[in-house]
């Protein structure tokens, strides 16, 4: 399972990448507003920081006026995602964008039908947004499997990206049901290596090795 990041902020990029554990960044306009930064400049940092997929977004609302924004972002660099609304204008500009070779990142994706038509469209990845559907009283892990169920089914192509994740139970889930990708703020990338046994286990340790006198180096 691949792990993306989801954050405009560079220095919690830069320490996640290098970790290692680090596949690709989303970020979306929200994230965007609360850098507090020109879009174009932190896309463009951030695409220098990782290797893998940077999901960029666009804002219009019509197929014409993505194309132009998509123009602008993918020349960002060969690593920038652009990424679409689940509409028919952003379906349509999802075609004819993977037709031309440049990666897609479907968002906004609520209902399993939404996500067979962006595989149809020839997404790079769909994004359903777990959270966001668990808040309004619906299933969001279900949906993952519904995807994962369908994408099966006909052996599409199209990368499932777990988004909207809120907690390490989430990636959990995800992992289980076998999403291709999560996508989560970096306090919960972080919050996936922490017990409570661990830090007890390092305490133990470290006052018994105290009591040796001893030193490594
Ligand atoms: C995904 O690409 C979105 O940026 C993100 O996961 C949305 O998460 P939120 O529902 O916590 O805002």
């Amino acid at each position: 399972m691949k792990f993306f990041v989801d954050t405009a902020d560079t220095a919690e990029i830069r320490e996640l990448a290098a970790t290692g554990l680090l596949d690709g960044v989303t970020t979306n306009p929200t994230l965007i507003h609360k850098s507090g930064r020109k879009f174009l400049e932190v896309v463009e940092e951030i695409c220098g920081i990782v290797d893998g997929p940077v999901s960029a977004e666009v804002v219009a609302l019509d197929h014409e006026t993505m194309m132009k924004e998509a123009e602008i972002l993918r020349k960002i660099a060969d690593n920038v995602c652009i990424k679409v609304p689940l509409t028919i204008d952003g379906l349509k500009t999802c075609k004819a964008l993977t037709d031309d070779g440049t990666q897609v990142n479907v968002t906004l994706c609520f209902s399993a039908n939404q996500a067979l038509l962006a595989a149809k469209a020839g997404a790079t990845f769909i994004s359903p947004f777990v959270g966001r559907h668990d808040d309004n009283g619906f299933d969001g892990l279900a949906l993952i499997e519904d995807i994962r169920l369908i994408y099966d089914n006909y052996s599409f192509g199209t990368e499932i990206l777990a988004a909207s994740l809120r907690h390490p139970i989430h990636v959990l889930d995800c992992a289980k049901i076998g999403a291709d990708v999560i996508t989560a703020p970096p306090a919960v990338i972080k919050m996936l290596s922490k017990h409570v046994l661990t830090d007890k286990g390092l305490e133990g340790f470290a006052a018994d090795w105290a009591k040796t006198g001893q030193t490594i180096l």
